[in-house]
């Protein structure tokens, strides 16, 4: 990765006139993040005991074990920043937590529609996260703080990857198979809506 040296030839005075509220504002974000991924430990934890294909708890299992290790990032980064590990409440992070539980609590237990919609969920954090790591990324390598962006880095590219990984699952079969579904948990009226839309849905395929 080519590094910035925009800001080495400034003096140290100057960028700290300059830049202080960049600063500020990359601090706070490191913080931010602090408290996002120990906030998703938990419910990495959750979801994968609600998952109802082994692919998907896999897949969320090897997440929680890389999201400790992008704590443990944070730490250093914060060492690296000669402050203390601190945590800010990220607004947006707990909205997606509290969004994911109230999309994933709305669909039938161990089901396939469950599973797709963990899915959506988690992805919805990810690209939190890959937003967050990156733009972070990108300041610190203005500030050239190599080495703190080399950590923002890592953790990145894991949250790309696990990202891209649940579509790779989402799309194999979870999502077609959740397509098919009816709601077995539903009442006898949904479950009559839900017999003529599968009827229907079935006479559509027949006929293409
Ligand atoms: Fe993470
Ligand atoms: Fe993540």
């Amino acid at each position: 990765m080519q590094y910035s040296n925009s800001i080495s030839t400034l003096s140290r005075e100057s960028l700290e006139t300059k830049f202080k509220p960049l600063l500020k504002f990359f601090t706070d974000g490191i913080k931010d993040l602090y408290w996002a991924e120990k906030a998703i430990e938990p419910v990495l934890k959750k979801n994968k005991s609600l998952a109802l294909t082994d692919e998907l708890a896999d897949a969320l299992e090897d997440h929680e074990i890389q999201t400790q290790k992008h704590v443990l990032r944070l730490e250093k980064i914060f060492q690296k920043l000669n402050i203390k590990p601190e945590t800010k409440k990220c607004e947006a992070a707990a909205g997606i937590i509290k969004e994911a539980d109230e999309i994933i609590g709305a669909t039938p237990e161990k089901s396939m529609t469950r599973d797709a919609v963990i899915i959506i969920a988690m992805q919805k954090m990810e690209h939190y996260e890959i937003a967050s790591y990156g733009g972070l990324l990108q300041i610190a390598l203005t500030f050239n703080m190599n080495q703190v962006a080399d950590l923002l880095e890592k953790t990145l590219n894991e949250e790309e990857d696990a990202d891209l990984h649940l579509t790779d699952i989402a799309e194999s079969y979870i999502n077609l198979e959740a397509a098919e579904e009816s709601n077995t948990e539903s009442t006898g009226k949904d479950n009559d809506e839900q017999a003529n839309a599968d009827k229907k849905l079935r006479s559509e395929k027949a006929q293409a």
